[in-house]
């Protein structure tokens, strides 16, 4: 009977639980025995696992977080810390782990496969930053949360006759603010990808104003290369207008997944299972052309996101 491991590890992302139970229960249906391990590499290393039966994943699917909790393993880091993991997984006999996590974790996972494990990984991470899938599970939860709050903050952005800067996570990856910035109708969105000063955000808002428009939200990614309040202070002197800050930050990491991220995190777990019980390992599930399909973990890791100039203009005209 083959027996794999579970684990979750970086940021949590909403639908991380969606996939782990996809896991343990695809894996089941199987006959395969499946290891919850807590706290990411820090539970592998400390021996924190147990056996999963399909009763301990019930009541997950709609909860943001992580029931394996999460971490970021320094530990894991060093060769002593995978050295003492590997002995965890000979300990218990685990043929495979499974890995849900963003790029830390699958290059933690890539370690391991150096060290003969067998690992499979899953992306779970809010930022969108891994270049082989079109979408990582917790993206569209995240972009829906910062809608949801860029609504809110527009009834008194308006009321007020204010511009607020909204800043979002995302890393060195300016999804959450692109898209968000798109579906939102942001005058103007700051992203780690493009090099745009504040005077052409300052000239978007003044002539917005000279137009008759009375309020501009601006959405800055948190890897734009300028500090928040800093960016905030330039605005204000530079248009003389009243500008707020609103940093989202946690907020958009937790809270129920959508149905987008539930299917995708059910079907990575599915693909995950199968791929295992074909033999197959060291891959990255992703999703292609609509397809949920198994890559070579080294290659996934090595690609690059590719930047989306065409969707970044639209913010633009859209706006005028
Ligand atoms: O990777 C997810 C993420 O939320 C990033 O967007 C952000 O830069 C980082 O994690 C914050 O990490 P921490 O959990 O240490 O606050």
């Amino acid at each position: 009977m083959m027996k794999i491991g579970i684990l979750t590890s970086g940021g949590d992302s909403p639908g991380m639980n969606a996939a782990v139970r996809a896991v343990v229960r695809f894996g089941i249906a199987r006959g395969m025995k499946v290891y919850g391990i807590y706290r990411g590499y820090e539970g592998l290393i400390d021996g924190e696992l147990e056996e999963l039966d399909r009763r301990a994943v019930g009541d997950i699917l709609q909860r943001g977080g992580t029931m394996l909790k999460t971490a970021r393993s320094e530990r894991f880091m060093t060769e002593a810390g995978r050295r003492k993991a590997v002995t965890t997984i000979e300990t218990f006999g685990l043929d495979a782990v499974v890995v849900i996590g963003g790029n830390g974790s699958f290059a933690g996972a890539l370690e391991l496969s150096r060290l003969g494990v067998n690992v499979m990984c899953i992306p779970g991470t809010i930022d969108n930053d891994l270049g082989y899938t079109e979408s990582t599970i917790g993206f569209d939860t995240a972009v829906n949360t910062v809608l949801d709050a860029i609504t809110r903050i527009r009834d008194t952005s308006s009321s007020h006759e204010r511009t607020t800067v909204v800043e979002v996570m995302g890393r060195h990856c300016g999804d959450i603010a692109l898209y968000a910035g798109i579906a939102g109708g942001a005058e103007a969105v700051l992203l780690p990808e493009v090099d745009r000063d504040v005077n052409s955000v300052c000239r978007k808002i003044i002539e917005g104003c000279n137009q008759g428009k009375q309020h501009s939200i601006i959405i800055k990614a948190e890897g734009y290369p300028m500090d928040s309040q800093e960016l905030v202070k330039e605005i204000s002197e530079r248009t003389g207008r009243s500008v707020r800050l609103v940093v989202l930050s946690y907020l958009q990491r937790g809270g129920s997944p959508t149905l987008q991220d539930r299917m995708l995190a059910t079907r990575c777990g599915d693909k995950a299972i199968e791929l295992l019980d074909a033999g197959l390992t060291n891959k990255a599930i992703g999703l292609v052309d609509g397809k949920v399909l198994g890559f070579n973990l080294k290659e996934a890791l090595a690609e690059t996101q590719d930047f989306d100039r065409h969707l970044y203009e639209y913010v633009d005209v859209l706006s005028r």
